[in-house]
């Protein structure tokens, strides 16, 4: 599977997985502002913008083997790993899958346990409800659990912005990867074997994955900062893109710095 991905800069190879069900332009504030110190690499995962399509469950294990695959064709043999919330949930699958390709991780608004029943359960309903024809309300219905009330007053048209990204991402993919995602195992038994430098992000006002879940996953880590950015909901890369710059900016600096190989 050849994903599609946005590029820029040179250096450290930095790659930002997006969440669901969104796609590689989550990561524009990115892709301009960490270009100067890391050549960031934005995958459309599978399915989604414009990668090819999914098949009817694509379980967190095969996004992290097309994006393998992907490091492979550009000829990156290790690189930074970072994944927004079902994005951090592929990173730790690519972080067990291939230890030797990870030079770092940033977990943003996302978990490392797995679903109880009721989440695998609205996962169901979320899959056969986007392949009924239901996309363009489950965008309305999503955007307010996405972006905090602070980031949707101080930033007007960012809510439209992130409806227009979930509407477009096509049915068969909405169902994939949420299906997907009901199979992911727990991977909290990982985190204690992950020797590179980590940095979790969130938001203060992360209603879909609770701050609490982060502090939880950054403890657990054994070399992991924690940086939860004020009044910002779950797409913390997006709501607050210049604190959430600094504090990768300032992580990158450390992995060049402490050179872990
Ligand atoms: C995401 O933003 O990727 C999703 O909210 C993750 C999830 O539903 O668990």
């Amino acid at each position: 599977m050849d994903l599609h991905y946005g590029e820029a800069g040179t250096g450290l190879p930095l790659v930002l997985l997006h969440g669901f069900p969104l796609d590689h332009t989550l990561w524009f504030p990115q892709l301009e502002s960490l270009a100067g110190v890391a050549r960031v690499i934005a995958p459309d995962l599978r399915g989604f913008g414009r990668s090819p399509e999914a098949s009817a469950t694509t379980a967190m294990e095969v996004h992290a083997q097309d994006v393998k695959q992907l490091l492979d064709r550009i000829g990156i043999t290790r690189a930074v790993v970072g994944g927004l919330s079902m994005g951090g949930y592929v990173a730790l699958a690519f972080a067990e899958m291939y230890p030797e390709m990870l030079q770092g991780l940033i977990l943003c608004n996302t978990r490392a346990v797995a679903d109880g029943e009721a989440a695998r359960r609205r996962r169901e309903i979320t899959a056969l409800k986007a392949l009924d024809g239901g996309v363009p309300e489950l965008s309305r219905n999503m955007v307010g659990q996405l972006i905090s009330i602070h980031s949707a007053k101080a930033q007007p048209g960012l809510d439209r912005l992130v409806e227009a990204m979930l509407i477009r991402q096509s049915a068969s993919a909405w169902a994939a990867s949420s299906r997907g995602m009901a199979i992911r195992p727990d991977r909290t038994p990982l985190l204690a074997k992950l020797q590179v430098p980590a940095l979790v992000i969130t938001g203060s006002r992360d209603t879909l994955i609770l701050p609490a879940e982060s502090e939880a996953m950054a403890a657990k880590l054994p070399h992991a900062e924690l940086v939860v950015i004020p009044d910002v909901g779950h797409l913390s890369n997006l709501e607050a893109p210049s604190a959430f710059n600094a504090a990768v900016r300032k992580f990158l600096h450390c992995v060049v710095r402490t050179g872990v190989q």
